[in-house]
């Protein structure tokens, strides 16, 4: 997560719907009658609007020791940033949100509500805001995690993303400040097949 002040960076282009964002079926809903509920109520993504903050922020709180405040995520909508939620039966359930610019994207928050965590839900958010930037002609992507945050840490590694450098005192911690890891991945053309021959 990055540590945002109330300035939100240069704007980007506003969210775009991505393709292939069906979530992983991570369980089966079933109902109170025992009957398994459909799967057009299994996990999606849409962009998130002011109206999602309430929610958001509930989930923000609970979810990290030091949550970004309300103005944070209402700069990022208002700069256009790509900002996604995750909804379950109309539910907010996680979020994602990046910046871009030039041919560079940064992770700047991704969070799955406590409860939902360990099933999946935070790799498929983490795959959908890479798309993004791929699809936006993104050349790498960068983003900052505590030290003391190994599950974050094990999905990042997980899906490419390489330990590039620190920042150091870069977070507030209950002790004074922590570092942060800066971890990037490079994304390579999907396009390579039109390459010419040698
Ligand atoms: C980090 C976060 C987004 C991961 O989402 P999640 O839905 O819990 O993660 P997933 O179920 O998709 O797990 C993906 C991988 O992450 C790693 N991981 C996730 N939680 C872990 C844990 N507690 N311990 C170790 N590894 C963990 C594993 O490598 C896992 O892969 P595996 O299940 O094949 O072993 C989520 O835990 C979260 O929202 N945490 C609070 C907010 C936060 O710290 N965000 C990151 C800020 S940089």
């Amino acid at each position: 997560m990055a540590f945002v002040g109330r300035a939100a960076r240069q704007p980007r282009g506003q969210a775009r719907a991505v393709a292939g964002t069906a979530a992983p079926a991570a369980e089966r809903a079933v109902s109170a009658q025992g009957v398994e509920v459909s799967p057009t109520s299994a996990p999606s993504l849409r962009p998130m609007r002011e109206g999602d903050l309430d929610a958001v922020m509930a989930i923000e709180q609970r979810a990290y020791p030091f949550p970004w405040t309300r103005g944070i995520f209402r700069d990022c909508l208002k700069s256009g940033y790509p900002s996604w939620v995750m909804t379950e039966h109309g539910l907010v359930i996680g979020y994602g949100l990046l910046s871009i610019a030039a041919d560079e994207a940064h992770v700047l928050n991704i969070c799955v509500a406590p409860e939902r965590q360990g099933r999946g839900l935070g790799r498929h958010l983490l795959r959908a805001l890479v798309k993004i930037a791929r699809d936006q002609r993104s050349q790498r992507v960068f983003l900052e995690v505590r030290p003391s945050n190994p599950g974050a840490i094990a999905l990042y590694h997980s899906e490419g993303f390489n330990e590039i450098g620190r920042r150091p005192r870069y977070y507030p911690a209950r002790d004074g400040r922590e570092d942060a890891l800066v971890m990037a991945i490079e994304l390579v053309a999907d396009d390579i097949t039109t390459m010419p021959s040698l």
